[in-house]
């Protein structure tokens, strides 16, 4: 028997992001640049969120299941520690898979529970939502379509004295450099108030050859999520890419302590894209830089944490520490 669906309001913010126009500049600015690159905000439209989810499924992506596993070994602690009138934040929630748990922790001791899910892909955010809330039908989910910095500041004007849990978890952070990472956690202290909780994941340094294979999975998987950003080009901007014509490679930059992911050209081309009316070069093995995923050990999430103003934190790993859930709490 099907279930009723549940009504849920989506919230949508900021759409400037997912509109032609800035995806158009941006992609105008970085492949003009002397090191091509793309924003990685623009792999998770609907499809980059859905080939996403497959990543977190896959073997050699350890990241999920582990996080996962130390999710379920300290949710009833977090959701204990927690007042019932805590509203619950989480960053680029995708399918929150993850976050169920906690959420069930927190229904579990309180009844009830207030869950405000942000993410850049209103579509999948929308349907996830709604799996979410017929599962959970004791959850007050508001689901929040727009850039973290913007639902952030929307729910702390709503809410100003409500106490705020803030979810940002698969290690996103080490999306942005070391420098931006901490300006964003600036940012976050800066909004809190006395007691507000910042539960962050982050992926830790190790050996280089699990950390490669994470990112190179057997299947084509991550080749794919990273070549939907040529498709997006392709179908959103007018473009001509040959999918065919650009491989997928990710490389452990030592000296950076990051993964670093690239589309490489395998011939020398031009490519012209339509909304632009403007070819691009690409010598034999020029490649678009796409992403960084930057490794951390705990002296560096330390001084991370300090530097944005924290001064109260908890570590929580894996026996294999592999992964860490950290706790930072504004006092
Ligand atoms: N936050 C994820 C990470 O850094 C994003 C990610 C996983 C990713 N696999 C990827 C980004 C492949 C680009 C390509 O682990």
């Amino acid at each position: 028997m099907m279930k009723a669906t549940n009504t849920i309001n989506l919230i949508q913010l900021s759409t400037d992001i997912q509109t032609n126009n800035l995806f158009l500049q941006d992609i105008d600015k970085g492949l003009s640049a002397v090191q091509k690159q793309i924003p990685s905000v623009y792999f998770y439209d609907k499809k980059g969120s859905e080939l996403f989810e497959q990543i977190c499924n896959l073997d050699e992506y350890y990241q999920t299941r582990t996080e996962t596993k130390i999710l379920k070994k300290y949710s009833t602690h977090i959701a204990n520690s927690c007042t019932p009138d805590t509203d619950i934040i989480e960053l680029g929630s995708g399918s929150s898979t993850k976050t169920k748990i906690l959420l069930e922790a927190f229904l579990k001791k309180n009844g009830n529970a207030t869950y405000y899910p942000i993410d850049i892909s209103a579509k999948f955010l929308l349907e996830s939502s709604k799996q979410l809330s017929n599962s959970l039908n004791k959850l007050n989910i508001k689901p929040i379509a727009g850039r973290y910095k913007n639902g952030l500041e929307y729910i702390f004007n709503l809410n100003p004295h409500t106490p705020k849990l803030v979810i940002w978890l698969g290690s996103s952070i080490g999306n942005l450099s070391r420098h931006d990472s901490v300006i964003f956690l600036q940012s976050i202290y800066s909004i809190f108030n006395t007691g507000d909780k910042l539960l962050i994941g982050m992926d830790l340094k190790k050996d280089i050859k699990v950390l490669l294979e994470a990112y190179n999975d057997n299947k084509g998987i991550t080749a794919a999520f990273n070549k939907n950003l040529l498709l997006r080009i392709n179908t959103e901007l007018g473009g001509e890419f040959d999918l065919n014509l650009f491989e997928h490679r990710a490389i452990y930059n030592k000296i950076e302590g990051r993964i670093e992911m690239h589309l490489i050209s395998k011939v020398n081309q031009n490519i012209f894209i339509k909304a632009l009316d403007k070819s691009f070069h690409f010598e034999k093995q020029e490649y678009i830089h796409t992403e960084n995923s930057y490794k951390y050990n705990l002296k560096e999430i330390d001084e991370m944490s300090k530097k944005a103003g924290f001064k109260f934190e908890y570590h929580r790993l894996d026996n294999k520490k592999l992964f860490s859930l950290n706790e930072f709490i504004k006092i």
